[in-house]
């Protein structure tokens, strides 16, 4: 394992701009400016809970098949052309399509060593009485991350610090995914969501009008340069997958030549494409979506209130009943999940309610999404993170609340935040409502 020293996990794997606009399928970027994730000045932190996305990934199986028949059609036609073609092009001439499925690169497991060592550069100091708690998603994906999440923690606590506990050997608490079985970090206990028009279907719709306008001039140039590929506007979106996949799939995110087939302002639209994706996936524009996150975010009140868990939605009680798989009273704990259930969190915590007041996204218009403020870049790129932070401040008695997405503090203006983003427990936890009610689970 590569352990890079703490001032340059940050720079590890800077990259081109290109990689800020594939949505979802971005290696993970640090929102942070100067500084600004910094402790506030005279406050410590007391308690650290960190959500993750699992790292950098293959192709799903589903999107690898489709891949690959769209880069059939398209070498077949370019092997037979007599075109002079630019010399982007050139590559794909003999191109052999190697992606893995569904399992994290080599890239992605070191995204989340760089997060351990980062979690323990910034909350380490918490870990001389408990290690932190490590919970994953069952999804070899997932646990993987959580492993090389503990790897890069525990090897950042051995070779610094001699009080800090290490997260022991096969302590990492894997919650079944099995559709029957209530799991906070991948609920799918939900049937409305799964199952009934329009939840189950809505993001689908969404990516599909904007796909049909925004790849339609695309897919007409590539057929003017592949006489006879018969591209479609999903051959086109797969072929543009190529980038994201085989960027992550190089050891330090070599930018892939698919990337040079597109041109900025094209990036830009498959962005917005991932960005209605999760919006109407999982997020606000889902009636449904922010449901999904409720459960999480009850746990997440008991955490930060030492208190029992109060939830009628996704919680497993029997997991939650036990203080050997839900310790409470620790100062550490670390979750780790998909992208969709992240969204679902983020929105159930109410993080994203600015952007439904600034009009949500429109699955016709591009710039929504900068009006509204949301891109799924910012919010869950591979090995996305939000740290939940409580912190003493001098001169105030009460604890306060911070939360970081990927390094950009939160402004919670839903109880009051302050220029830090600062608001106290008790306004934070009575902001929750959204969540302690049930967050309209009766619909599922
Ligand atoms: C990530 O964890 C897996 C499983 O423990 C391990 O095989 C792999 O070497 C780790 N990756 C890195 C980059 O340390
Ligand atoms: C960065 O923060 C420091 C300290 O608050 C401030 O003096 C400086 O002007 C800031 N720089 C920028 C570019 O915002
Ligand atoms: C709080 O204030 C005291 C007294 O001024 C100071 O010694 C201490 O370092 C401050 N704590 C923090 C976290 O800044
Ligand atoms: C593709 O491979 C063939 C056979 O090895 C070679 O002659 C040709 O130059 C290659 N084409 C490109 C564009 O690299
Ligand atoms: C993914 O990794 C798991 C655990 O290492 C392994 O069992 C599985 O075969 C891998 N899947 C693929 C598609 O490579
Ligand atoms: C644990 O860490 C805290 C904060 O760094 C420190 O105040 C305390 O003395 C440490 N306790 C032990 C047992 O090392
Ligand atoms: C190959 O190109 C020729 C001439 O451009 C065309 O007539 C033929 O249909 C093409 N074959 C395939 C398989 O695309
Ligand atoms: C693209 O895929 C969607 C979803 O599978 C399908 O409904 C649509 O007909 C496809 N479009 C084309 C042009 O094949
Ligand atoms: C799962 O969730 C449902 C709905 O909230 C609840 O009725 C059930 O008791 C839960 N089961 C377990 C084992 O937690
Ligand atoms: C769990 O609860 C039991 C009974 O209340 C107690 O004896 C034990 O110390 C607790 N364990 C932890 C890890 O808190
Ligand atoms: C976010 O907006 C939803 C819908 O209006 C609302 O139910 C929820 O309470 C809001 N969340 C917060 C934390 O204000
Ligand atoms: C979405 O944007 C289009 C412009 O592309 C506009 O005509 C339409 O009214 C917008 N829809 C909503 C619901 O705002």
């Amino acid at each position: 394992m590569y352990i890079p020293s703490i001032s340059s996990y940050s720079i590890l794997f800077s990259l081109p701009l290109i990689t800020q606009n594939l949505g979802a399928l971005s290696p993970f970027f640090s929102l942070a400016t100067n500084g600004s994730d910094d402790t506030p000045p005279g406050c410590s932190i007391t308690f650290a809970q960190i959500l993750s996305r699992h790292g950098a990934r293959f192709p799903t199986s589903g999107n690898a098949a489709r891949i690959q028949t769209a880069l059939a059609k398209a070498q077949v036609a370019l092997r037979n052309s007599s075109l002079s073609l630019p010399s982007n092009y050139d590559f794909l001439t003999n191109f052999t399509y190697i992606l893995g499925e569904d399992n994290l690169t080599h890239f992605g497991q070191q995204e989340l060593v760089n997060s351990g060592l980062k979690f323990f550069d910034r909350y380490g100091a918490l870990g001389n009485v408990s290690a932190p708690f490590v919970r994953a998603s069952e999804s070899a994906r997932v646990i993987e991350s959580a492993q090389n999440f503990t790897q890069g923690f525990n090897a950042a606590a051995s070779n610094r610090s001699a009080t800090t506990k290490l997260v022991p050997a096969n302590s990492i608490l894997v919650i079944p995914k099995v559709e029957t079985s209530n799991n906070t970090l991948k609920v799918e206990t939900c049937n409305a969501f799964e199952n009934d028009t329009p939840f189950d279907t809505i993001g689908d719709d969404q990516d599909q009008i904007w796909t049909n306008i925004f790849a339609a001039p695309i897919t007409a140039r590539l057929n003017a340069d592949l006489p006879g590929a018969n591209l479609n506007v999903n051959d086109t979106v797969a072929i543009m997958d190529m980038c994201p996949f085989e960027t992550v799939a190089t050891p330090n995110g070599a930018i892939s030549p698919f990337c040079s087939l597109f041109i900025d302002d094209e990036w830009e639209s498959y962005e917005f494409l991932q960005d209605l994706d999760k919006y109407f996936g999982n997020g606000p524009g889902n009636g449904l979506g922010p449901t999904q996150g409720v459960g999480w975010v009850n746990e997440l009140l008991a955490r930060l209130t030492n208190t029992a868990v109060v939830d009628h939605t996704s919680t497993n009680t029997a997991l939650d009943s036990s203080n050997s798989t839900f310790p409470l009273g620790l100062a550490l704990y670390a979750d780790f999940s998909h992208d969709t259930q992240l969204t679902s969190i983020f929105s159930a915590l109410g993080l994203f309610n600015s952007t439904v007041v600034k009009g949500g996204l429109n699955a016709t218009d591009r710039n929504s999404s900068k009006t509204s403020g949301y891109t799924s870049f910012q919010t869950v790129p591979f090995s996305a993170r939000a740290y939940v932070e409580k912190m003493l401040c001098n001169g105030t008695q009460e604890e306060m609340v911070r939360i970081l997405v990927n390094d950009a503090v939160q402004p919670l203006e839903f109880c009051g935040g302050d220029e830090y983003g600062r608001c106290t427990l008790s306004n934070f936890v009575e902001s929750q409502e959204y969540a302690k009610s049930g967050g309209e689970w009766t619909e599922c």
